[in-house]
């Protein structure tokens, strides 16, 4: 398809199931924008169980992707937004996010924005929550990120 990026048109193709994913390719993309990455067969995991995953290739190679889990009921989290640097600034994120957010119409959706990219997230609609809470498994890395107090 044509997704009307903010310099033209650019032919990609939107995957919205976990068919046929490049895992080792997310890995890697996770690892280069600095996002915590794990083995690809966990991201595997990860995505198959998530209950909305987007993933955008162009010319046959994977520059986008994004995932929320959910309960499909009221509740929901996204994670894992990523868009290839030399993709970025064109739209693709945007179409990512609100991709996400129209499958889960009926859904509180929340998520924690890597530092610096708080504004990309309020451009949705999102705002910051003043009571979040997290544990994470990574903790002193987390904290040194700049994630938690
Ligand atoms: C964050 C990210 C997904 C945004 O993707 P993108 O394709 O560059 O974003 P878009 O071009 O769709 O931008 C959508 C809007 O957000 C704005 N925006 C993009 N990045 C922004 C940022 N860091 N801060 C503030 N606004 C931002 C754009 O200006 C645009 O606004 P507009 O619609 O008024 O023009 C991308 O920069 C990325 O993958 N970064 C590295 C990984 C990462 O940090 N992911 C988020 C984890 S929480």
């Amino acid at each position: 398809m044509h997704l009307n990026t903010s310099d033209g048109n650019m032919e990609v193709d939107i995957k919205y199931d976990c068919s046929d994913v490049d895992w080792p390719a997310i890995a890697e993309m996770l690892q280069r924008v600095g996002m915590t990455h794990y083995e690809p067969h966990l991201h595997r995991k990860a995505f198959e169980n998530s209950a909305v995953t987007v993933f955008i290739h162009h010319a046959g190679q994977l520059i986008g992707f994004g995932r929320a889990i959910s309960d499909n009921a009221y509740q929901a989290a996204i994670y894992d937004v990523v868009v290839a640097p030399e993709f970025q600034r064109r739209g693709l994120g945007h179409f990512i996010i609100n991709t996400i957010l129209t499958r889960l119409p009926l859904c509180n959706v929340i998520l924690y924005a890597s530092p610096g990219k708080e504004g990309f997230y309020e451009k949705h609609g999102l705002r910051k929550m003043k009571t979040g809470m997290a544990r994470f498994t990574n903790a002193e890395k987390m904290r040194a990120r700049g994630f938690t107090e």
